[in-house]
């Protein structure tokens, strides 16, 4: 079985969408670890109710990035963890970091790229008056927001959304499309791995 580690910063939508799909199947793989940089985040309570393994971290008790990821990647290598698929992780990883997991790094995007890189996405294309953005999925290389893409769908922007309005539709398709791009992503993985 794939086994797979999530980054997560916050509310956790869509880990709870993987691990949902994981349990019913849709997901062919086992989420070995839960990666966390926030201690008060919702979704450490997510991990714990589906009793998935975390490691939480403080970034600021490290005397750099690349130290703390040192420890997350020998921690991942030790679990065998085959690929990264990033949730709502709001950090950005060194070229060590990126390196050390080259083209098994997913991330999850609430814009239709390249339109709306950042960490506001919703919000910038909320208030650029655009009339569609959208989600999409991508591998991770060293520039933000950037790397193939995987998957794209796009939400309308409808007369009368409020920014929380269009929020929860763009969260909704990403919840909804996000285990169907990572079973994907594996598989594709699994496929390189043989040849
Ligand atoms: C999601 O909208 C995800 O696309 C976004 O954070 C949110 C996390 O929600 N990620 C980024 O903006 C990365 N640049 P969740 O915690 O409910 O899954």
């Amino acid at each position: 079985m794939t086994k797979i580690a999530v980054f997560c910063s916050g509310f956790g939508s869509n880990f709870q969408a993987l691990i949902n799909a994981v349990d019913d199947g849709r997901l062919k793989a086992e989420i070995a670890l839960m990666v966390c940089d926030k201690p008060y985040a919702y979704v450490l309570t997510r991990a714990k109710n589906h009793n998935i393994p975390v490691f939480l971290f403080d970034p600021n008790s490290f005397s750099s990035r690349e130290e703390s990821e040192r420890l997350i990647v020998k921690t991942l290598e030790g679990l065998g963890v085959d690929a990264i698929v990033l949730a709502g992780f709001m950090r950005i990883f060194t070229p060590y970091f990126i390196g050390s997991f080259k083209g098994r790094i997913l991330n999850i995007h609430p814009s239709l790229l390249p339109a709306f890189k950042g960490a506001h996405a919703i919000r910038d294309a909320f208030e650029a008056k655009v009339k569609e953005t959208g989600v999409t999925v991508h591998s991770v290389v060293q520039e933000v927001d950037a790397g193939p893409i995987l998957m794209q769908e796009k939400v309308s922007v409808l007369a009368g959304d409020t920014l929380e309005s269009l929020e929860n539709r763009i969260h909704e398709t990403e919840n909804r499309i996000y285990p169907k791009a990572v079973q994907s992503f594996i598989s594709q993985l699994k496929t390189q791995q043989k040849s």
